[in-house]
This record gives structure tokens, C-alpha cells and sequence, in this order.
């Protein structure tokens, strides 16, 4: 397992449209692996293939709920959305959003379909915070951060935040 490089805001790859995954061999599965070496040393609470540069729908979730020292996460490959219902509000930040949380509004519950590392289907029906996690981890790999889901002034704040660290360190 190997810690990878998190591509930050506004790196293009995070923009990106992802592939399905068709293939469940041992790279897919070293990459999850990866990818929660790469989580758990941040330390995050989900991360999504695009975060680490790779195009791809594919994201882990920690399951720990906040035990430490150990490492219980979950793999989820070619995750959608099925069902959504309600609305929540909670804070939010982002490994690829340094320096930033804010409350963002979302679903309340949801359904998600996935595959897991050995292909076989699932789903899964969730609530509350761990229905934000998988919605803000389902949206990187369509490309979108949660930033986007912020007031056009806060987005312009943080944009021009970033602009700044990019001038002071060129
Ligand atoms: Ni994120």
C-alpha cells in the first residue's frame, strides 16, 4: 500500500467525467487499498479515485465512526444514487478543499447501488451524516466539489483564497 498525492482544488482532474470500472482485478483492489492509505493518513472520512488522479468511479468511506487507531472502511465501485428524500443541513470540508468547511444542504436519506472490490452488486439505504458523506464522495466522481453547492459569494471567496496561496507561492 502506498500513500498517494490528493489533487486540490482547482486541479482539472477533479472536474473530470470518471469511467465505469469493468474490471475487478488485484490493480482495482490495490487501488482501493491505496486510496484508504491515502484517506486515513490525511485523515479523512471518505475519498473518491478522482482526489488521487484517477479517473474513475470509484470511492472508500471510513466506518470506524470515530474510533481511533483502527481502520474499518468500506469500497464502494460505480456508486449511484437511486433514491433521495428529505433535506439535511451539515458541515462539510474536503481533502481537495484545503482551508474551507460550510454547511451545505442535502439529502436527508438515501439509496445508493453499488459493486463492490469482487463485482457483485449491493445496495444500501442510509441516513443523516453518513448519507452526506456518500453523497459529497458520489459527487466527486461526477466531477462536482462541494463548493459548487455554496453561494456564488462564498464560492468567489474561497476562489480568490486560492488565487492568492498560487500568487504567494509562484
Ligand atoms: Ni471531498
Amino acid at each position: 500500500m502506498s500513500i498517494r498525492k490528493i489533487f486540490e482544488y482547482p486541479a482539472p482532474v477533479l472536474r473530470q467525467q470518471t469511467r465505469p470500472v469493468t474490471v475487478f482485478d488485484d490493480d482495482l483492489k490495490k487501488l482501493a487499498e491505496d486510496m484508504a492509505e491515502t484517506m486515513y493518513d490525511a485523515p479523512g472520512i471518505g475519498l473518491a479515485a478522482p482526489q488521487i488522479g484517477e479517473s474513475l468511479k470509484l470511492i472508500v468511506v471510513d466506518m470506524t465512526k470515530g474510533k481511533e487507531g483502527k481502520r474499518d472502511y468500506m469500497v464502494m465501485v460505480n456508486p449511484e444514487i437511486t433514491r433521495k428524500e428529505g433535506h439535511q443541513l451539515d458541515e462539510e470540508g474536503c481533502l481537495s478543499v484545503p482551508d474551507l468547511t460550510s454547511k451545505v444542504r442535502r439529502f436527508k436519506r438515501i439509496a445508493v447501488s453499488f459493486q463492490d472490490l469482487a463485482g457483485n452488486s449491493h445496495e444500501l439505504e442510509t441516513e443523516d451524516r453518513f448519507a452526506v458523506v456518500l453523497q459529497h464522495e458520489i459527487d466527486h466522481i461526477n466531477g462536482i466539489l462541494f463548493i459548487d453547492h455554496l453561494s456564488p459569494l462564498k464560492r468567489a471567496l474561497y476562489k480568490k483564497k486560492v488565487k492568492k496561496w498560487h500568487a504567494e507561492a509562484a
